[in-house]
């Protein structure tokens, strides 16, 4: 496996581990943009990202944000995504873990937020064959184009969360602040004129795999943190099965190969900005 060179890849903050699962006086290998590290914590709690081969090169930068580590390779003129709600007060935080999956990043990011799979792939939960239409939705890049936003969605889920009592018609907004980061702020089904969020941070192992770890920030008092987490699990186990087979595995960006269909709006939206941004990493520039 080797680095890559790719700058633009190289200057993001990846999520690498999940704090509490290193525990002190210890250390966990893994694997980003083709680079080889080990992430040491040391008996004081602190974290320490290594590259395994060439020691002698300056160690990668390393943060802790939102209860995971974060990694950056290169030198990032910007910080960690800022996600004000998780210092809001009212929600619950989850995390749910991380799952490796043997396509690109970007592959799984364009996923998270196609919203024309709800009802074949997420029969019964996120969507249903009598109701398989996607509403008009927009897009806007914000933050003079660092942030790619899909807004005004809606969609009738039959069951759209663990806290769910039956089928309603659910409004919500996808955020995706980095090639490798989404977020979903979706309608709380407990709390009227609250926002649940869902997050995935993406870590690509190289081109063409990658490990999603995820959290929710939830208004859900009512059900276990493992009933809210079997809900999540079976989503992403049915998203999984899509992305195994998508192929090739990189993810298109060239205009020629683009699905002109007007649900695709957010997917076309985020090749067309994947394509300007200048990265090449897990991406597939070829036009046939
Ligand atoms: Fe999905």
């Amino acid at each position: 496996m080797t680095r890559t060179s790719d700058l633009v890849a190289l200057d993001e903050w990846y999520a690498v581990a999940f704090t509490a699962e290193i525990p002190k006086g210890s250390s966990e290998t893994t694997t980003l943009l083709g680079q080889n590290l080990t992430i040491h914590r040391g008996w004081d709690g602190a974290f320490q990202c290594v590259l395994s081969e060439g020691a002698s090169e300056t160690p990668p930068l390393l943060k802790e944000r939102y209860g995971f580590v974060w990694v950056s390779l290169g030198r990032p003129s910007h910080d960690i995504v800022a996600i004000p709600e998780f210092e809001q007060s009212g929600r619950r935080f989850i995390h749910r873990g991380r799952i490796g999956v043997p396509s690109s990043g970007q592959r799984v990011i364009e996923n998270f937020f196609d919203l024309s799979h709800f009802s074949f792939v997420h029969t019964g939960t996120l969507g249903g064959y009598d109701s398989a239409e996607v509403p008009k939705y927009s897009v806007e890049y914000r933050e003079n184009d660092r942030e790619l936003w899909a807004v005004g969605c809606s969609f009738v889920q039959p069951k759209a969360s663990a806290a769910a009592g039956g089928a309603s018609t659910i409004y919500y907004d996808y955020r995706i602040p980095s090639p490798f980061i989404s977020i979903i702020y979706k309608d709380s089904l407990v709390k009227v004129g609250k926002k649940d969020l869902i997050g995935l941070f993406v870590q690509p192992h190289d081109e063409e795999s990658c490990t999603v770890h995820s959290f929710a920030l939830v208004h859900d008092e009512q059900n276990s943190p493992t009933h809210i987490l079997h809900f999540y699990h079976e989503i992403f186990a049915q998203d999984r099965s899509i992305l195994l087979h998508q192929r090739p595995k990189k993810l298109p960006v060239h205009p020629r190969r683009e699905i002109p269909t007007i649900s695709d709006a957010s997917s076309i939206a985020y090749r067309r900005w994947l394509d300007r941004s200048g990265l090449q990493f897990g991406l597939d520039r070829t036009s046939n």
